[in-house]
């Protein structure tokens, strides 16, 4: 049974109750709902990797109320002091060298000497956060491999049975994961696209190197990646949709489709990012149920946040994982 739980007082109170006992809660930030645990408990953190069937080897992000109890954890660069001044609270993930004395689990970080920090702003999130007077691993709270969550509703047709609570936030303001951005090394490296645009990033913080998105390699051997992929395949930079296809359309929409979700008819990057995750999973049931071929994708701009939404719809359209064992005859 998944607790249903409004994200006042009361509810807030519950959820930090339940995250301190050791079960997973999933709650709302500004970039999508996230599936939280303690992270400095083994199990704690086992329960979120069990009830997402996500692979170990993929490191979480941990959840904090502010640089100072985030930095407890983790070696700041001053490059990271200043990120962190810059970006926080806000839809910035900084990846730096963990303290060996911290708390946080192994299993968390995957056994990797970085751990991986945020500081999410909205009010419920923060104050869910200061309840739980611990750090919080919290990946996206969908299954993995799938499309991120970024209302409750999506929460629980993923997971509902599988953790102990949604804390409804309502819909996720910004609608695409943080930026991931790893300064354990000497250069800068962007590892995930996200909702900081990577040109604000590099106005305040100077050139940045593009990483490959983790999950998004070979990581292990033998596993093609790929994420957020809905059930129907996906097109991208169609020119035209087919009558048997689910056209999912930004600006004047293309011709064709059998059904069409807008994510902008404005055109506009900011509107288009906080609505695709829903449009995706939109389109994915409702072309399932209709029994349509495949999800059309239409061309989106390359600058701003057009990069992020761009990197999801590759990922989208890609093929999913595949163990080499399987896939070979
Ligand atoms: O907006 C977000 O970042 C959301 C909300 C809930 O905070 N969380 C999220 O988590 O998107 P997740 O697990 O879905 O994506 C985190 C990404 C993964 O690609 C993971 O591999 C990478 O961050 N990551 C985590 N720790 C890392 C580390 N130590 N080194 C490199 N990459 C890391
Ligand atoms: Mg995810």
């Amino acid at each position: 049974m998944t607790l249903y739980l409004r994200a006042d007082t009361a509810g807030i109170a519950a959820a930090a109750a339940l995250i301190r006992a050791g079960e997973t809660v999933a709650f709302g930030t500004e970039t999508v709902y996230g599936l939280g645990a303690d992270a400095t408990s083994a199990r704690a953190v086992a329960g979120i990797f069990a009830a997402k069937a996500r692979p170990r080897f993929n490191p979480l992000i941990c959840h904090f109320t502010d640089a100072e109890a985030a930095f407890a954890h983790v070696f700041p660069s001053p490059l990271a002091e200043r990120a962190a001044a810059l970006f926080w609270p806000g839809p910035l993930t900084l990846v730096l060298p963990r303290r060996p004395g911290s708390p946080i689990s192994d299993l968390a970080a995957a056994d990797l000497p970085t751990l991986a920090v945020r500081v999410p702003a909205p009010a419920a999130a923060r104050a869910l956060l200061a309840a739980c007077c611990r750090p919080v691993a919290a990946p996206s709270a969908n299954r993995s491999g799938g499309v991120s969550p970024t209302r409750a509703a999506h929460v629980l047709t993923d997971l509902a049975g599988r953790i102990a609570a949604v804390l409804d936030c309502g819909d996720a303001a910004l609608g695409l994961e943080s930026t991931v951005l790893d300064l354990s090394g000497p250069v800068p490296v962007l590892l995930r696209p996200g909702a900081v645009p990577t040109v604000a990033l590099e106005n305040e913080l100077g050139p940045v190197a593009r990483g490959a998105t983790p999950g998004a390699m070979p990581v292990a051997p033998g596993m093609l990646a790929s994420h957020y992929a809905p059930v129907l395949p996906v097109r991208l930079a169609i020119t035209r949709a087919g009558a048997r296809e689910a056209l999912l359309a930004i600006g004047r929409p293309v011709v064709g489709g059998a059904i069409c979700f807008n994510l902008s008819p404005a055109g506009d990057l900011k509107e288009a990012a906080s609505r695709l995750f829903a449009g995706l999973r939109w389109l994915d049931t409702e072309g399932a149920a209709l029994g349509l071929q495949g999800i059309a994708a239409m061309h989106v701009p390359e600058t701003g946040l057009g990069e992020a939404i761009n990197d999801r719809l590759r990922r989208a359209a890609a093929p999913a994982l595949v163990p080499l064992a399987e896939a070979a005859p």
